[in-house]
Order: structure tokens, then sequence, then C-alpha cells
């Protein structure tokens, strides 16, 4: 039996051939739910960092993680200069942290506690877990860079539900029964 969907909300001009339209993309990867986390780098003495939803394990053997970043951030320099960042996975209750570091603030660190990871890379206080990784390969990927990292080390620092990014706005997600 075949299924087809309807979508929910707006139309399927772009399923086809031709170009995808900007919004139309957004508005239906917006309907992914993802984590939000902060990946942070030291460079040259400087701490940086920004959000990102696009963080996801790639490989167990060897422990590989990804996440993209867009060319234009300013927090790239630091986190390329690096050759390692540490990714800060935020809590449900860590909206302010995810709003100061995807902004373009300058100096986003100056009200912050945090303590350096093996990398030198910032672990923010309070954080979920966080993974420290060295850079293993950055990919060109259309106006952003594909950023793979192999894990040196992680941990988790509390138990609470995750911040979740869907559809533009910010919820929770709880723990579900074993799978
Ligand atoms: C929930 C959320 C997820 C985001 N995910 C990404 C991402 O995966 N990659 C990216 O480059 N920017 C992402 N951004 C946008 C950056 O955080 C934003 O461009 C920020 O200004 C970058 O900071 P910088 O220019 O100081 O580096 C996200 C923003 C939000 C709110």
């Amino acid at each position: 039996m075949i299924h087809r969907a309807h979508p929910a909300d707006g139309d399927a001009a772009a399923v086809g051939s031709g170009p995808v339209d900007q919004g139309h993309f957004r508005r239906i990867m917006g309907h992914v739910p993802t984590g939000v986390a902060v990946v942070t780098a030291v460079h040259e003495g400087a701490p940086a960092g920004l959000t990102v939803g696009s963080f996801t394990s790639v490989s167990l053997d060897p422990p590989l993680v990804a996440f993209t970043v867009i060319r234009e951030a300013r927090s790239w320099p630091s986190i390329e200069g690096a050759r390692a960042f540490c990714v800060n996975i935020l809590a449900a209750d860590q909206v302010e942290l995810c709003r100061l570091f995807s902004s373009r603030e300058a100096a986003k660190f100056r009200h912050l506690r945090w303590r350096p990871a093996r990398s030198g890379a910032p672990i923010l206080e309070d954080v979920l877990a966080w993974v420290d990784c060295d850079t293993e390969q950055v990919l060109e990927a259309g106006d952003h860079h594909l950023v793979i990292g192999r894990v040196r080390a992680l941990d988790i620092e509390r138990t609470a539900p995750p911040l979740v990014f869907y559809r533009g706005g910010y919820g929770r997600a709880e723990a579900g029964e074993p799978g």
C-alpha cells in the first residue's frame, strides 16, 4: 500500500525538479526537532563559541561527531585555528545561553563560568553533557563548513531534560521508556 504525505501546512512547491525555495527549505527543515549545543574553542587565549542545532554523532569506531557552521560565523576562525572544539549540550532551562551564543555579541563569555576541557575549549557551567574533540576533517558544504571531530573526552554534568529546537521555538524532551 502506498501512503501519500499530505503537507500539514504550506504547499509542496519545491518537490521535484527546479530550484528549491529557501523559505520553503527552512520551513520544512524546521519540522525536524534538534537538540541544541554550544560549540566552543580557545584560540590565542580567547574563548569563542556559537549555538548549533546540527550536532550529531557520526561514528563509534573511531569515535567521530560532526556539526555544520555557516562560513560567516565570527567564531569560525577561532574554531578553525584551535583545531579542537568542545560541544556543550544544553538543558531545557538554558534558553538564555542558547540565545547568547546565537547572537553576534563579541564578548559572549564575559559573564559566564566555565572550565577548560582537555583541549582547552570551554566546558560551560551547568550544561547537560560535553564532548571534547580534535578537528579531524573540515569539508566545504555549500554555505557551511562540515566539521568532523575525533572525540577525545566526554562526560555528563547533570541529569535534566534537554533543550529542543522545533519549528522556530524551544521545547523540551522527556526521557522515555528504554527502547
Ligand atoms: C537553535 C539554533 C541552532 C543553530 N544552529 C546552527 C548551526 O548548526 N550552524 C550554524 O552555523 N549556525 C547555527 N545557528 C546560528 C548561529 O548560532 C548564529 O549564526 C550565531 O550568530 C553565530 O555566532 P558567531 O557569528 O559569533 O559565531 C543556530 C541558531 C539557533 C538559535
